[in-house]
């Protein structure tokens, strides 16, 4: 085995919604190491502009590539449409650079041919275009209807779902004219796989909710095999920074990834 496949693989988000994203490729990839950023001084992502955004994304990968990652996910919607191509040029040829929009657009390429696709997500990421202007490039007759719903992080952050205020804000949300017609749903923020199972509900499971956190994990597993990336060897434990640290932070692990986990203060700007 090479000695890059033994590197960890690293992942980041604004905050700690993107540990759903580390879950689903822990839970395909359990023998990688991984090293995951939240910028918790920084967050929400959703409703920043593009230049801070990719700032806290260069900064971040500063980080992650000083751990020797072979590989670095932008596990957050609103980064990957905001920073990844920079982020991209940036890293070059030290470590592939994943982000967690283009494995769902491959996913519609294959699945949703002439359909009606909705997207829910932050006002950076809807707003950004970014997924009209890939699906548009796919030329396979997609047609696909955006909403920015913002309240759902703040929501989802104070536990709010599973409940009577979650069911209604979700139903708002997704009963508005703008999504109307829709055939399928991209969760288009790293948050939303903690409401899919309400998403579901409300759809009474007619529509196909689309998570990208499962189908972004088996593209990473399909680059690393492809690559002979994979590792084989016993690795160091998990690390999980954080660019700012409470405790209520820590705590929130536990909703995103499934088991709490103790987080490590890592100041981008000291
Ligand atoms: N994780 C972010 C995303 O996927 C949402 C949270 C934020 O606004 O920072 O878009």
């Amino acid at each position: 085995m090479s000695k890059k496949a033994a590197s960890p693989i690293g992942i980041f988000d604004s905050g700690i919604g993107g540990l759903t994203v580390a879950h689903a490729v822990k839970k395909l990839l359990p023998q990688e190491q991984l090293i995951y950023f939240g910028d918790t001084a920084h967050l929400p992502y959703g409703d920043k502009s593009t230049a801070a955004i990719q700032a806290y994304s260069i900064k971040i990968c500063d980080v992650l590539l000083r751990q020797n990652c072979k590989l670095i996910l932008i596990a957050c919607n609103s980064a990957s449409a905001a920073a990844f191509e920079l982020v991209k040029e940036y890293v070059g040829s030290k470590a592939k650079v994943f982000n967690v929009i283009d494995p769902v657009v491959d996913y519609l390429r294959e699945h949703h041919a002439n359909k009606t696709v909705g997207l829910i997500g932050t006002k950076q990421t809807v707003n950004s275009n970014v997924y009209q202007k890939k699906v548009d490039d796919l030329g396979e007759g997609i047609q696909l209807k955006s909403l920015a719903t913002p309240l759902l992080v703040p929501m989802i952050e104070e536990g709010f779902y599973k409940n009577q205020v979650s069911h209604s804000i979700i139903a708002t949300y997704l009963g508005h004219e703008a999504l109307a017609g829709v055939q399928s749903l991209i969760l288009g923020c790293t948050h939303y796989p903690l409401i899919k199972e309400e998403i579901k509900q409300y759809y009474a499971n007619q529509v196909e909710v689309i998570d990208s956190s499962e189908i972004v994990a088996k593209a990473l597993k399909a680059y690393l095999e492809f690559n002979n990336l994979l590792n084989s060897e016993k690795l160091p434990d998990d690390r999980f920074l954080v660019s700012d640290y409470t405790k209520s932070f820590e705590h929130a692990t536990k909703l995103f990834f499934r088991k709490e986990v103790e987080l490590e203060k890592y100041p981008l700007w000291e």
